[in-house]
Parts: structure tokens; sequence; C-alpha cells
């Protein structure tokens, strides 16, 4: 009777903690139904909150160049969209990560996922 107290409340505990983490570090992606663009879509996004960064130590992101950095670098994986180091970078744990909206988020996960082309 005991041991089944112990874990109804561990199970109560863990399930709190738990949610209290998710609602610590809320990542929202907010995936556009209609089809994206990487030049009208996702390259002003590079523009607007990367480039500042991205356009001499490391300039993968600079304008006419970044599709091809991304692609030949392997920045970018479309199997598996979410593990694309792109991705991670955006989602936080770099000095740029956590500046994208939900739906500047949703726009580049979206572009990988439909085979991240140049277009
Ligand atoms: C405050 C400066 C800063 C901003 C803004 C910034 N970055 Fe970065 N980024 C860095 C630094 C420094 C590194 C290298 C260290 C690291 O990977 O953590 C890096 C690394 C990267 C890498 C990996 C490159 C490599 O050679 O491994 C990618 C991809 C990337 N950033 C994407 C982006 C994107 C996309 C944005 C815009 C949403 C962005 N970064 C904004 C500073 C920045």
């Amino acid at each position: 009777m005991k041991r089944t107290l112990l874990f109804i409340l561990g199970f109560i505990i863990i399930t709190f903690i738990s949610c209290e983490y998710k609602y610590i570090d809320p990542i929202e992606v907010d995936l556009p139904t209609e089809p994206v663009s990487f030049l009208e879509n996702v390259e002003p996004i590079f523009q607007e909150k990367c480039i500042t960064c991205h356009s001499s130590t490391s300039p993968i992101l600079t304008t006419g160049n970044a599709y091809n950095s991304l692609l030949n670098g392997g920045y970018v994986n479309t199997s598996d969209p979410e593990s694309s180091v792109l991705y991670k970078k955006v989602l936080g744990g770099h000095p740029g990560g956590n500046s994208l909206s939900s739906e500047e988020l949703g726009i580049i996960l979206k572009w990988i996922t439909d085979g991240a082309k140049n277009d």
C-alpha cells in the first residue's frame, strides 16, 4: 500500500516537473501552410537577423552566397529537417539564437522540409 502511494506521489511530482520545464522554455514553431521560397521568405530573415554577425567572420549567410554555403556546408538535412545544423542554431544555443519569431522558425523549418530548394 505504502509503495503504491509512493509511486503515485512520484508520478505526480515528475509530471509536475516536466510541465514546469515546458512552461519555462516554450519554443513555438508556426509552420506556414503556404509554400515558402528561399529568396522571398528565407533569405530576408538572414538579412534582417543574422547578417550583423555573419558577414565578415562567418560569411555563410551573405546575400547571393547563403544558399550555396548552407547546402555545400551540410548545414541542411532534408531527410531529417529538425536535425539540420541551421535549424538547431536558430532554435538557440548559439550567440544569435532565440532571435527568431515562431513564424520565422516555421519558415526555415518548412523550407528545409520541402526540400531546401533554391527558388
Ligand atoms: C550575435 C551574433 C550572431 C548572430 C546575430 C547570429 N549568429 Fe550564427 N553564429 C555566430 C557565431 C559566433 C557562430 C560560431 C559559433 C557557434 O556555432 O556557436 C555562429 C554559427 C552559426 C552557424 C554554424 C556555422 C558553422 O560554421 O558551424 C549557423 C548555421 C548560424 N550561425 C546561423 C545563424 C542564423 C540563421 C542566424 C540568424 C537567425 C544567426 N546565425 C545569427 C554568431 C551569430
